[in-house]
């Protein structure tokens, strides 16, 4: 069994970091989601994986390399435009050859894994599998329709949803995806559809089976669910001390400094990260924060946030429920005459009071 792992698109929904960098690649309790999705893999027993890349294909390579540090093989697929998730595996033909593979969003976070999934898989063999999760407003996702245990059909954000069940970014499939694939049409939207794909095996009679999962997921795409996910993934943080703290600083809760992180007059309150190098001086760190490597925080108090590497805050209370891109500076100054001054990027979203 092989993997694919799609960590190409656009990530309009997370401009304008997605201007100059990979969603897939923007840390979780600081650890890039992509990361996740390639170890729930490799935990699986697959350990042949695919990684589709688009424009920020160099920076994926960069990360992940050959994959001998995860323990895998990695076989890097250029898709010239995010032209949808069937023609991923389209292109990706040529690497999975005849063999069965599990599909992975390189955007998505199951926090279990999908060991059962892929078990069940090789346990029942279908000919397609899907991962459906029981969701509140499914009228938002790809929803499916079972009946007597099997999947009848598919339908991309109904206005009528025929039940709660909503479309996981996994999904399990034999040679026969192929076929379907190459039959489909773009969308209105202008893409291979996935969905399609699948609707295309269940019509022409292929067993297309349900695994619905209990445990928690996420699809990262927007800035709500990386705070989310980034408070899920915190809460079973395993707290440890690498780093300095001076003795004037307290650290309460489930709080893991990295090494030569520096803490100096400052209060964490967990559960939080610390990342390498970074420096937090007479500041406040709160509860399901991540701090990524080499940042400065001074004079400033942080909650319920995503801070990405070599950020420097100084003098500002208080930052709450934000991404802060890398290398962004948000400081307070004494100029006059007293204004907000910014230099924003594309995109940007700034809420003042
Ligand atoms: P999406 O989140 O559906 O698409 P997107 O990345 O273009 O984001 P947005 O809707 O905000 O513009 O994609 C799901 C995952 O699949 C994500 O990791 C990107 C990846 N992907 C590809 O690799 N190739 C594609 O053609 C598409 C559409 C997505």
């Amino acid at each position: 069994m092989k993997g694919l792992i799609l960590s190409g698109g656009t990530g309009t929904r997370l401009r304008p970091i997605t201007h100059t960098s990979a969603k897939q690649l923007i840390p979780i309790a600081n650890k890039p989601v992509l990361f996740y999705a390639i170890e729930a893999v490799r935990n699986a027993g697959v350990k042949d994986i695919g990684i589709i890349i688009g424009e920020t294909g160099k920076e994926v390579r960069e990360a992940l390399g050959d994959g001998k540090e995860f323990g895998v093989k990695i076989t890097y697929i250029e898709q010239e435009a995010p032209l949808g998730l069937a023609h991923a595996v389209k292109i990706a033909k040529d690497f999975l050859g005849d063999d069965e593979f599990v599909m992975f969003l390189g955007d998505n976070i199951v926090k279990d894994g999908i060991n059962n999934l892929v078990k069940d898989f090789k346990k029942n063999k279908p000919n397609c599998q899907i991962l459906l999760a029981n969701v509140e407003n499914p009228a938002r996702f790809g929803v499916a329709q079972l009946k007597d245990g099997k999947v009848v059909r598919l339908i991309e954000k109904p206005k009528v949803p025929p039940s709660n069940l909503a479309l996981v970014g996994v999904y399990m499939f034999d040679k026969n995806i192929f076929e379907a694939v190459e039959k489909i049409k773009p969308s209105w939207r202008g893409e291979l559809e996935i969905t399609d794909a699948i609707q295309y095996l269940i019509d022409k009679g292929y067993r297309v089976e349900p695994h619905i999962i209990e445990g928690w997921w996420k699809d990262t795409g927007k800035l709500e669910d990386i705070l989310e996910a980034n408070r899920i993934m915190l809460e079973g943080l395993e707290p440890f001390l690498k780093g300095r703290v001076d003795k004037k600083s307290q650290i309460i809760g489930r709080v893991a400094i990295d090494e030569e992180a520096e803490i100096v007059g400052s209060v964490i309150r967990g559960p939080a990260i610390i990342g390498r190098k970074s420096k937090i001086l007479n500041s406040y760190i709160g509860p399901f924060t991540s701090i990524y490597y080499d940042v400065l925080v001074e004079n400033s108090e942080i909650e319920h946030s995503v801070i990405l590497e070599r950020v420097k805050i100084r003098n500002i209370s208080r930052v709450e429920d934000s991404l802060i891109g890398r290398d962004v500076e948000v400081t307070k100054s004494k100029r006059k005459p007293k204004a907000y001054r910014f230099m924003l990027g594309d995109q940007s979203h700034v809420e003042v009071y």
